[in-house]
């Protein structure tokens, strides 16, 4: 019984070098780049903020809006809301900013409140600005529009019966 524990320790010492060594050749493909472990990489560059103005397509109904302006020195925190100086109803007038929905205004329970609901006070959690950094990732995501068209035909197996009638 010891042996065969001793056996075992040793095998996954080995598993690990070999994944260490491995991993020095660069063919770790992780966050990093093909790049070895022991040798430092040039930066990626930092890509600005797109701040176009103009609001982007939701990918489906309920999705937060992304961020189409720069947000940079914003003070969101206990003190104030930078966001709600344009964001809030009683600002939209002046900044022409689209006003919250009123789900920020709903607490957990659905009640409408006078103010912002505290669970949607810290809107980065949600929302988010973009950058014009390249895909890091191919993306095939699909809209819903697009899957009830049969785009691409390939992917159409799925269709039910109700499906067809449409
Ligand atoms: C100075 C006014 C102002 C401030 C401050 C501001 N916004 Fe905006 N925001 C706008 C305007 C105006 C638009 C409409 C698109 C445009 O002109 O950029 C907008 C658009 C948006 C949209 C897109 C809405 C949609 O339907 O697509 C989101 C999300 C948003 N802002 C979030 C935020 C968040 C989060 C903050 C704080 C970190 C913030 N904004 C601060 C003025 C502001
Ligand atoms: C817990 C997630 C969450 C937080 C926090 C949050 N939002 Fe949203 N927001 C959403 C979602 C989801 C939508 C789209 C559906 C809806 O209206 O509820 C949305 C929609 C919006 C819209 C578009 C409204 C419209 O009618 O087109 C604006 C503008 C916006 N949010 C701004 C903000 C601002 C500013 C804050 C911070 C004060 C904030 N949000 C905090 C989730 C969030």
């Amino acid at each position: 019984m010891r042996h065969f524990f001793i056996a075992i320790t040793i095998t996954i010492a080995m598993l690990g070098l070999s994944m260490a060594a491995s991993a020095a050749e660069g063919e770790l493909d992780a966050l990093r780049g093909n790049v070895p472990l022991l040798e430092e990489r040039t930066p990626e560059p930092l890509y600005p903020v797109e701040n176009q103005d103009l609001r982007r397509a939701r990918a489906y109904p309920m999705q937060p809006p992304t961020i189409p302006h720069k947000i940079d020195n914003y003070q969101v925190d206990l003190n104030a809301n930078r966001c709600m100086s344009c964001h809030s109803r009683q600002q939209v007038e002046q900044s022409q900013a689209p006003m919250v929905s009123v789900t920020h205004y709903m607490d957990r329970d659905g009640n409408f409140l006078a103010e912002l609901s505290p669970r949607r006070y810290f809107c980065t959690q949600c929302h988010a600005t973009q950058t014009t950094a390249p895909l890091a990732v191919e993306n095939d995501f699909l809209d819903i529009n697009e899957i009830m068209r049969g785009w691409p035909q390939s992917g159409n197996d799925q269709t039910t019966d109700s499906g067809d009638d449409h």
